[in-house]
């Protein structure tokens, strides 16, 4: 298993286990199967609703919990001191652990942005306190995490961003970089370039040229190479998947290698514009969305 090591020391597996969008019904398979085939870090979150199947599929494999890192986020909801101190025990609680390895804010609310920071205060005081290992953030753009760098003491593990050939985000992957911040990448295969509801009309990154012929060159596929890619530009990945043969093929990335020439040419398909939302869009109606209790 290849590791990053965050910037506490804390040591995070290079591929995790992605659980947006994994109806609940398949979650605890998708998880138990991923723990079979060698995965040891999930990523879930409270606005994912399936935090309650991720803690049963870890329970069903034969995997100690301490063998595995968990990752989930706490959603907007739910910023501010004391509400996210009580996420904490909200995702705890759903996930059947007393700790977890990471815990980070899902996102920037760019119109209460002083919620942000006193949930971020508590994320301050569950790490002090040893409830979690280590503390990040998601969806941060630099201007986000320069205010957060400003007023909080702890500096992020990692931020969470999208983050595939067709939107590389090169300024927050340096702003990342300079505070030794673990650029961790969401739709690392470009879910978010094709999954149904939010690709429509967009072009995938699956089915590009490129991604192709450099896939054919290896005898791998698109979504190998994505996730090479990745990797040995230091990311964090975390594909997400339900199927039994697309999970093991994801995690089967590691005899392979791509050239220089090859990741810059994945690198040149960027193309400036996101898939998912602009963090600094309010979104209110879905920021007030409840999370339930444990
Ligand atoms: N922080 C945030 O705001 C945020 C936002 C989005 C996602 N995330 C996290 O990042 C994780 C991954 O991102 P994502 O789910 O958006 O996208 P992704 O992992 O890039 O892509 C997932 C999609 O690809 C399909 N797929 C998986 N493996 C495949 C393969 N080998 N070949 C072809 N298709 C494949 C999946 O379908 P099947 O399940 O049917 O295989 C699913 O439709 C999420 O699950 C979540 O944990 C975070």
């Amino acid at each position: 298993m290849i590791t990053l090591t965050l910037n506490n020391g804390v040591t995070l597996p290079t591929i995790g286990l992605g659980v947006f969008q994994s109806p609940p019904e398949e979650t605890t398979d998708a998880v138990a199967e991923a723990l079979r085939v060698g995965y040891r870090h999930i990523d879930t979150a409270a606005a994912y609703r399936n935090e309650r199947e991720v803690g049963e599929g870890i329970r069903r494999s034969d995997v100690p919990r301490n063998d595995i890192f968990i990752e989930t986020k706490v959603w907007v909801s739910d910023f501010g001191y004391d509400k996210t101190l009580h996420a904490f025990e909200k995702a705890t609680g759903k996930l059947g652990v007393d700790t977890l390895d990471l815990l980070i804010l899902h996102q920037p609310a760019p119109t209460r942005f002083d919620t942000t920071i006193a949930a971020y205060r508590a994320l301050e005081t569950l790490y002090a306190d040893g409830r979690v290992r280590a503390i990040g953030v998601s969806n941060f753009m630099p201007h986000h995490l320069d205010r957060l760098l400003a007023e909080t003491e702890v500096v992020p593990a990692v931020n969470q961003v999208e983050l595939h050939p067709y939107f590389t985000q090169p300024d927050v992957q340096q702003e990342d970089a300079a505070h030794g911040i673990l650029t961790q990448a969401w739709s690392p295969i470009g879910g978010i370039t094709f999954y149904p509801g939010w690709g429509d009309g967009k072009r995938s990154v699956m089915d590009d040229p490129t991604i192709g012929a450099i896939a054919a060159a290896h005898a791998k596929t698109p979504a190998q190479v994505m996730l090479r890619w990745g990797i040995q530009q230091g990311r964090s990945v975390i594909p997400k998947s339900v199927n039994p043969a697309r999970i093991a093929q994801n995690f089967d990335v590691f005899d392979f290698e791509l050239t220089a020439d090859e990741l810059t040419r994945i690198d040149a398909l960027d193309t400036g514009v996101r898939g998912g939302p602009d963090p600094d869009q309010p979104r209110d109606a879905f920021f007030d969305v409840v999370i339930d209790e444990a």
